[in-house]
């Protein structure tokens, strides 16, 4: 499959729900966009959040370089044989809440997959089941990933127990973002107001920061020989 323009390509994956893959792939397509890139968005969930929100919203299909589309159900070859032929810089993919062979094989085959998790034991485990399903087809197919846990809408005060968690995570074999994404208004608040935090008329800079260093994270594992070169 040629990408002749290069994009990048990041899925947004769990097989739990509600813990953050739209949230997470619109507030980082909202950064993207506010750098000055073009994003182009596949919604490959049956419930069509994201492909909701954009057509529900005059603001959100007035945001320039954006474009949102419902992935298809059948001949996904084809459709990822052509998905480069327009130009793009990223391809967000936001993916069903599931483990399906076409959930892990597109996960797998992004660039970098980003699992958002609550710090929380079955968000973790779901976390787990995501990255061992992703493992196993990688080996397969001979294919490196990058899958890295996202700890998503975390409380302002972390609990002891929350902390060992976290600990537990460091000492496994996820990968994890080291910036954590607190629980804020300015990421619920997406959907209703068909805005994107990066977009918004008022915005909240805490929550601007955290997705800004996010995407310094994202940047070093999509480039990390560029970034080493320039150093
Ligand atoms: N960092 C956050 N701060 C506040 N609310 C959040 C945050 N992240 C997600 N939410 C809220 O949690 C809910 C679930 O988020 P979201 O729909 O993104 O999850 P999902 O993983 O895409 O769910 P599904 O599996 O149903 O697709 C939404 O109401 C969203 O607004
Ligand atoms: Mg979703």
């Amino acid at each position: 499959m040629s990408n002749p323009h290069n994009a990048k390509f990041i899925s947004f994956a769990s097989p739990k729900g509600g813990v953050g893959k739209s949230t997470t792939c619109l507030a980082i397509a909202g950064a993207l966009l506010a750098a000055g890139k073009r994003v182009r968005i596949i919604d490959f969930d049956q419930t069509e959040t994201i492909n909701r929100w954009y057509g529900d919203s005059d603001t959100a299909q007035a945001i320039p370089n954006l474009t949102v589309e419902k992935g298809p159900t059948d001949n996904l070859k084809d459709y990822f044989d052509h998905l480069w032929e327009t130009a793009t810089d990223y391809v967000l993919i936001d993916l069903a809440g599931s483990l399906s062979d076409v959930t892990i094989a597109i996960a797998s085959f992004a660039t970098l997959t980003i699992t958002p998790a609550k710090v929380s034991e079955p968000d973790i485990i779901e976390a787990n089941k995501m990255a061992d399903k992703m493992h196993r087809l990688a080996a397969r197919i001979g294919k490196p990933i990058n899958h890295v846990i996202l700890l998503n809408e975390v409380p302002s005060s972390i609990s002891n127990d929350e902390l060992a968690l976290i600990t537990q995570i460091d000492q496994s074999n996820l990968r994890r973002f080291k910036t954590l994404i607190h629980r804020r208004s300015a990421f619920s608040k997406t959907f209703s107001r068909g805005t994107l935090p990066h977009l918004a008329p008022q915005q909240d800079p805490k929550a601007l920061a955290e997705i800004d260093a996010i995407m310094l994270e994202v940047g070093s594992i999509l480039e990390p020989a560029r970034q080493k070169a320039a150093a």
